[in-house]
């Protein structure tokens, strides 16, 4: 027992607490209060320059921060430090589903709420921050988040997160003071105000980014769907092919940022089909060499389409596009590329492409089972296709068929 347990903060405490239950105390609570005491005065309210040091460093990180699910967890991690709680949600306004979600929140997984639920859906309603240190004896909190997650809130401070121009696109909401007295205070408010005010700003930046990323990603989908609908692939072709060309792409050791530019970019292999006339594209039987030899020019096709935007994605686009059927023996087109010679993109897609060939049914086949087209991969290593990337693919080849059944036409 420390000597300091009747120290003058901690019999002040004890007095407060005697005076405010009117409760009586015998020795064994007497100790446990002190004990309570000295363990929650571990944590204490942030001093002014250590709360400044937290606000300097979450600003900066924010800042550089573009991933909508990184950010949003930042602004969690910075509403509950600002504040000394044990917990922060951010919660985001859908409104056109007329819901409150969340990505991110300390220890929970994501939840969806109705807009006007819960503190939270309070808050969003009436645009006023709230502080609540008695939730339970507090009608608008919905004790069925509680429930779901297992958690006893015994504190909260929500306020709305607004753009720049003012309109609420989301609520934080903290939870649980750690400080001793376990109570939300007004400067707690003050200082999570001056977060969500910083963070609503950054947060909108980001989601108009990542509105943009997801309209280029629609568009060069629609674009690749044009291509492959033209030659009868129909479905899904294009977006398997992107997911198996990053797959293959993170396991060959591309970093994360290489692999999705290869599966946004890997969907456009076929777009130069777009130029190739119908009675060639569409007809029923073998093609004769002249046509033949046309309808290899897709590959040319298809990068001159894309060569001359300075667009990352149109580069990597236009590489896959003209290397996609070069083989690794050099025997493949346009040019005869052997080995390495042949991006890396491209013999990434290469495999990526023939797999979905093989594994999907087409008007003049049945799909392949699993035997046969591994079999077929295993004898066309280092003749069609790069071996390293084909060993990695075979290795991991139940991978490739899950994305295969989850996508499937
Ligand atoms: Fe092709
Ligand atoms: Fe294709």
């Amino acid at each position: 027992m420390p000597n300091d347990i009747f120290s003058g903060r901690n019999v002040k405490f004890i007095k407060t607490i005697l005076i405010n239950d009117k409760k009586d105390f015998n020795f064994p609570d007497f100790l446990i209060i002190i004990l309570t005491v000295n363990n929650d005065a571990v944590i204490k309210r942030p001093s002014a320059v250590r709360l400044l040091d937290t606000i300097f460093d979450y600003l900066t990180r924010i800042a550089r921060e573009r991933s909508i699910d990184k950010i949003l967890r930042l602004i969690a991690d910075f509403g509950r430090d600002v504040v000394s709680a044990d917990r922060c949600t951010v919660w985001l306004l859908d409104e056109k589903k007329n819901i409150l979600w969340t990505r991110v929140a300390h220890g929970v997984d994501r939840i969806e709420i109705p807009r006007d639920k819960g503190i939270a859906g309070f808050v969003a309603k009436s645009g006023d921050p709230l502080i609540i240190n008695d939730p339970y004896s507090d009608p608008r909190f919905d004790k069925d988040v509680d429930k779901q997650t297992g958690y006893r809130t015994y504190g909260i401070i929500a306020l709305p997160i607004r753009n720049s121009s003012g309109k609420l696109i989301g609520v934080v909401q903290v939870l649980n003071s750690r400080t001793p007295l376990k109570k939300f205070t007004v400067k707690d408010q003050e200082h999570l105000v001056l977060a969500a005010s910083y963070a609503g700003n950054q947060l909108e930046a980001v989601l108009l980014q990542e509105e943009l990323d997801l309209t280029q990603k629609e568009i060069i989908f629609t674009l690749a769907e044009t291509g492959e609908m033209r030659s009868k692939e129909t479905g899904h072709h294009v977006k398997r092919v992107a997911e198996y060309s990053k797959l293959l792409g993170s396991l060959y050791g591309l970093n994360e940022t290489d692999s999705l530019l290869l599966k946004t970019a890997s969907p456009l292999h076929d777009i130069g089909k777009i130029a190739i006339p119908d009675a060639i594209l569409l007809k029923n039987g073998p093609l004769t060499a002249e046509e033949r030899s046309h309808m290899e020019e897709h590959t040319v096709l298809g990068y001159e389409m894309l060569k001359h935007s300075d667009r990352i994605v149109f580069k990597a686009a236009a590489d896959i596009a003209l290397h996609h059927h070069e083989k690794w023996d050099g025997t493949g087109y346009p040019v005869g590329l052997k080995g390495t010679d042949i991006s890396l993109y491209g013999r990434i897609t290469a495999i990526a492409d023939v797999f979905d060939a093989l594994a999907s049914p087409r008007v003049y086949k049945q799909p392949w089972d699993k035997e046969r087209i591994i079999e077929t991969f295993r004898k066309d290593s280092g003749t069609h296709f790069d071996p390293d990337l084909t060993e990695l693919f075979l290795d991991n080849f139940e991978d490739f068929w899950k994305i295969c059944m989850q996508l499937k036409d």
